[in-house]
């Protein structure tokens, strides 16, 4: 009767990994339960999503090998992998279900960096811009609902507003990763997009200190003046305060990223023993509520709306 903070499946966005083929399921090593699926698999999660009150997909797709190059070019080709999957979904599922698209380079480049690099490897804010305008309108044309930038460069809000609403989608919105950190916990995540083995570097140039909070409000405040409609906090449970100093200071929808290593944490935890994993889960989706999130990006949805489901 008291309770302060509730958590529902409308609260969950479920990230998926797509891969080439037909009828494939790979499982990822580092993310156990977690699998790549085809095209026809995705629309099959979408599907269960949809039963399960889920509202809305994050995909990320694994290109090929040889469709990695410097430049990235294949995030443009209108018929890549992730256009073939958002067309898929919304031609199975139409408006029952949310696509929220990432942007950024990294599973498209050939040295796993989120932008375009100069000769000492050094992403190149400007230039990398324009790409991303690019990616975002072929994710768009394709059906995209929710373009989800998380590539932390600085202006490219603006460029990708301005470039969506010349091009007709005035109703796609916009969840900027606004304060993603220069994390350790995303190590699972590049297996799962196949870059870890090619990331040369960090990416240190370009997400954010995790020693840093107002700079974290600084990122927002820009993405907000040029037309995010919700913002997005990455990792999830280390960076809770941040959250809540996002949510206090604009109010907008706040989002968080429990990633992949927060995944594997959890999984790592159940499978030694040392806890109860659908308590676990259920306790720390909860705290993102609490903290101030409207919802959140997890590999968990599925499991936790099911789990909330029996009650
Ligand atoms: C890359 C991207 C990353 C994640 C989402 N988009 C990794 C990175 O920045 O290297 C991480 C998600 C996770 O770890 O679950 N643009």
């Amino acid at each position: 009767m008291v309770r302060e903070t509730s958590l529902s499946p409308a609260n969950l966005i479920w990230p998926l990994f797509v891969t080439d083929g037909e009828g494939v399921v790979e499982p990822i090593a580092s993310l156990p339960g977690v699998s790549r699926w085809s095209v026809d698999g995705i629309v099959e999660r979408a599907r269960e999503a949809v039963d399960l009150g889920i509202p809305c997909l994050a995909l990320f797709p694994n290109t090929q090998a040889d469709r990695r190059s410097e430049d990235g070019r294949e995030a443009l080709n209108p018929d890549n992998l992730m256009c073939r999957a958002i067309r898929a979904i919304k031609d199975a599922l139409g408006d029952s279900i949310g696509v929220l698209t990432d942007v950024a380079l990294d599973p498209y480049t050939a040295h796993g960096q989120d932008g375009l690099i100069d000769s000492d490897g050094y992403v190149l804010n400007d230039a990398t811009v324009e790409v991303l305008v690019g990616q975002s309108l072929n994710q768009a044309r394709a059906g995209a609902d929710i373009i989800a930038p998380s590539d932390m460069m600085d202006g490219r809000i603006g460029a990708i507003r301005a470039a969506l609403e010349a091009d007709g989608h005035h109703n796609v919105q916009i969840m900027s990763y606004a304060a993603k950190y220069a994390s350790a916990f995303y190590g699972p995540f590049r297996d799962a997009v196949g870059s870890s083995g090619l990331l040369k570097g960090n990416k240190k140039g370009y997400q954010m200190d995790p020693a840093n909070t107002d700079e974290a409000l600084r990122e927002v405040a820009m993405d907000i003046a040029e037309g995010a409609d919700s913002v997005m906090v990455k990792p999830g449970m280390p960076y809770l305060d941040i959250v809540s100093r996002v949510k206090q200071a604009f109010g907008v929808p706040v989002y968080a990223y429990m990633v992949s290593g927060e995944y594997a944490m959890i999984e790592a935890m159940a499978a030694a023993g040392a806890g109860d994993r659908d308590a676990v889960v259920l306790e720390s989706l909860l705290a993102f509520r609490r903290a101030g999130c409207s919802g959140v990006l997890t590999y968990h949805a599925a499991h936790a709306a099911r789990l909330l489901a029996k009650g």
